[in-house]
């Protein structure tokens, strides 16, 4: 080729080169080790916030902007790949001119002399910060659900547990009782020196009786309301609230659309619980006196509110804590109908629950 052929080849591969940088979405870095000399394409000092002329075409401009916890694995990076040529890819967060950090992905690939020196290295960032967030928050909510589902597990036990307990200490007890009181009438039958049977022995084996049977109607009820399938849901809340307010001083001001809604059997018991957590919270936690609970129609929504006018919470506190799942059990229970949770609260104006609900999940057919 002659030297005219060569300038030609040359400019087109140096043409080719620098449209490939300005069109690249990765920020492109050329550096001389033996030099600390070192090219930022103008997409490179882009991504660390900076226009062309704002950064200097120094090593330094960028790794003193590398975050100081991922200093340490971006210089053993380079090293390997300059000292045992292992592929060089780091990822690390970035300094930016506005003093936040982004996180990016570093390639790149050194050249070596004939004697082992390296003498240059070319390489790419890419900005990866909306993949890490994405991935932090894909982390978070299954970090969340293993909790939640050990959770749910560590209950159920608790509830064998506690069902055992009062079907032992409770009807156990009364049985036991009972059979004692036959006994005594088999032994008044069939012992003439023993008194006669009198209608007291029968009065009380009947109130025994009666007894048990408000026993196993509690237990029964605390498993799951029996009202909830024979009356429907309003009947159920309008029980649960009224309970509420006896048992706690505090006024529930109730706005029903009783009849506008056709809850089905699945979502009953969802909303059902949703009310019965968030009234047991604001008795937990609000010191409330008076709590607004609204269940209306808002086509294409069923909206289901509970207001107080306690203490309120800081938004980090009604955020899904460590051992806080009564919360999170609401908002799965609204995610599986399609639904979503909204809370507003602020430290010392009362806290306000609102699950949206579509009506189309609500009052589907089974
Ligand atoms: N009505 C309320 N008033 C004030 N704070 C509340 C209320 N409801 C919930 N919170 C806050 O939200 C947190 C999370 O609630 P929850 O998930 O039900 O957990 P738990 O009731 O077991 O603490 C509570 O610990 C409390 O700080
Ligand atoms: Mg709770």
């Amino acid at each position: 080729m002659s030297l005219h052929g060569y300038r030609a080849a040359l400019a087109a591969s140096e043409e080719r080169f620098q449209l490939a940088v300005s069109g690249a979405t990765a920020g492109l870095w050329d550096w001389n080790p033996q030099s600390g000399e070192v090219y930022f394409s103008p997409h490179f000092k882009g991504i660390m916030g900076y226009a062309d002329h704002e950064l200097p075409n120094e090593g330094r401009a960028h790794l003193d902007a590398v975050h100081p916890d991922d200093i340490g694995r971006v210089k053993q990076g380079l090293d390997m790949h300059l000292r045992e040529r292992r592929p060089y890819d780091v990822e690390y967060r970035l300094r930016t001119k506005s003093g936040g950090f982004r996180w990016v992905q570093s390639r790149g690939q050194a050249l070596w002399d004939d004697a082992g020196e390296p003498y240059r290295m070319v390489g790419w960032i890419m900005d990866i910060t909306d993949r890490k967030r994405d991935e932090q928050a894909l982390r978070v909510s299954r970090e969340e659900l293993r909790r939640l589902s050990a959770h749910i597990q560590r209950i159920r036990e608790e509830e064998k547990a506690r069902i055992a307990r009062e079907l032992h200490d409770d009807l156990g007890q009364q049985l036991t009782a009972l059979k004692m009181a036959v006994t005594l009438v088999e032994h008044k039958g069939s012992n003439r020196a023993a008194p006669p049977l009198s209608q007291g022995d029968l009065r009380g084996m009947y109130a025994m009786i009666d007894q048990l049977i408000d026993s196993v109607r509690r237990i029964a009820a605390d498993l799951r309301p029996v009202m909830l399938d024979d009356l429907g849901l309003i009947p159920a809340i309008e029980w649960l609230a009224s309970d509420f307010s006896a048992r706690y001083q505090v006024k529930v001001i109730r706005h029903i659309d009783v009849d506008a809604i056709e809850f089905n059997r699945e979502c009953r018991i969802e909303v059902f619980r949703m009310v019965q957590e968030a009234l047991t919270n604001v008795a937990r936690h609000s010191g409330a006196t008076e709590v607004v609970l609204d269940i209306v129609r808002r086509d294409p929504h069923c909206i289901v509110r509970v207001v107080d006018n306690g203490r309120g919470a800081a938004a980090r506190d009604s955020r899904p804590g460590r051992h806080s799942f009564g919360l999170i059990g609401m908002r799965e229970r609204a995610a599986l109908l399609g639904g979503e949770i909204q809370i507003r609260t602020t430290p010392g104006s009362g806290f306000e629950l609102t699950a949206i609900l579509p009506l189309a999940a609500v009052e589907a057919r089974e």
